[in-house]
């Protein structure tokens, strides 16, 4: 059953008169909406863009656009990263999506599969939230990690429209996106899948804005999963089909890509983020010649919160505790700030730590029994030079 909707597109549709396919179900989800604001967009300044290396090892078997690109905000006087700076991780290239012919199938296990058009999506009951996505191969400290304000639908909602049938374990996103080459079956698309249970979770959306404006091309226009708290393979972009099946997904980017592997043979999906922290000032290898500096950065923990965060200097003595932002909630990283004060001139090495609010700390060193690059947060290390003192003042 399809509904019919005007011919309407953009934001402007959102206030168009709603139909009652969808709404009835998308508007009892009970989520707290938060808000989009104008402050969203500042306090951020852009700095050189950063490729990172290790996510050419972690995505090492797979060909083409296997990078992350970003810019790194330098302060934490906003919360989300500006769309033109947000991480990119794509395994093959960007596809170019008419939003007039794209539609959306919610098939297999359910007992009224849906077809739904870009105008049905914008018509379709919204929530806003802000949601930290990382990677899994992202480094200590590296730039695969973004946050931003997303506009979506919760999947559950279309889920409970579409009826999903007795013994049902799991979700699949296919996106539009396809290649091959380099171990990769041609013409495979990319897709993943998460549990039902994680799907039917209220902060599981189907974003289709990112700070307030439609999905740029390469983060997913029109539509992507947003699977809060896991790491960032399971947010698929482009998305054509969801797909509720019994058996477990047995896709390329499944079976091959995103698992832990230990030394005896084990293998293990890769799904919730840790715990993990970064500094956004000082960078590395920075001159401070001040004697009162602000060390400021972001921690965040998945599905849990952040409990604590702690610095270390020249790698000996005890942990020193930073001050966390009053907002620390699961699902977004949290600011973090540190009143140094520079006592003493020349090389320093800082780390940082996180623990989340089950106690999980990050490790002082990666498990040497762990054979892939994924869910690397040893704490970030940095290195400053401090002096000679300019000025008496602060920064
Ligand atoms: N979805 C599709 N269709 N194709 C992809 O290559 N990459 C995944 C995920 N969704 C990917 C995808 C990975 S590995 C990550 S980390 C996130 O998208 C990155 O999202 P971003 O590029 O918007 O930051």
């Amino acid at each position: 059953m399809k509904p019919q909707v005007e011919a309407k597109t953009g934001r402007a549709a959102r206030g168009v008169g709603r139909r009652e396919f969808l709404l009835g179900a998308l508007a009892t989800t009970g989520l707290a909406a938060t808000h989009l604001s104008g402050e969203v967009m500042s306090g951020i300044a852009r700095v050189a863009p950063d490729t990172l290396e290790a996510v050419n090892s972690t995505g090492a078997s797979v060909a083409l656009s296997s990078s992350i690109t970003a810019d790194i905000p330098t302060t934490v006087a906003s919360n989300v990263t500006p769309n033109s700076d947000f991480f990119i991780r794509n395994h093959f290239t960007t596809p170019a999506i008419n939003e007039e012919k794209w539609t959306l199938d919610v098939v297999g296990m359910v007992a009224k599969p849906i077809k739904l058009s870009y105008s049905d999506i914008l018509l379709t009951a919204s929530e806003h939230r802000t949601i930290t996505l990382e990677c899994a191969g992202n480094l200590s400290g590296g730039a695969g990690v973004s946050t931003s304000a997303w506009t979506g639908l919760p999947l559950q909602a279309l889920l409970k429209q579409a009826g999903i049938q007795a013994g049902a374990t799991t979700v699949i996103f296919h996106g539009a996106d396809t290649g091959g080459g380099d171990g990769v079956p041609a013409g495979t698309h990319f897709a993943r899948a998460i549990p039902l249970e994680k799907a039917m979770d209220p902060m599981t959306l189907l974003a289709y804005e990112m700070n307030g404006a439609p999905l740029p091309p390469a983060h997913g226009f029109p539509l992507r999963a947003l699977v809060s708290g896991w790491y960032g393979m399971d947010s698929v972009k482009w998305l054509t089909r969801i797909e509720v099946a019994q058996e477990p997904f047995k896709g390329y980017f499944q079976q091959e890509l995103y698992v832990a592997l230990k030394s005896n043979g084990e293998r293990q999906p890769i799904t919730r983020m840790r715990v993990n922290s970064k500094f956004l000032r000082p960078l590395n290898d920075e001159e401070i010649r001040v004697k009162a500096y602000r060390i400021e950065g972001f921690a965040w923990a998945g599905e849990s919160k952040v409990a604590k965060v702690e610095l270390r200097f020249d790698g000996s003595g005890a942990w020193q505790p930073a001050v966390l932002g009053d907002s620390a909630a699961a699902m977004v990283w949290t600011p973090w700030s540190y009143a140094w004060t520079t006592s003493r001139p020349g090389q320093h090495t800082i780390e940082v730590r996180a623990t989340d609010d089950a106690g999980n700390s990050q490790p002082l060193a990666r498990d040497p029994d762990r054979k892939d690059d994924y869910e690397l947060n040893t704490p970030h290390r940095i290195s400053v030079k401090v002096g000679p003192w300019s000025q008496v003042g602060s920064s």
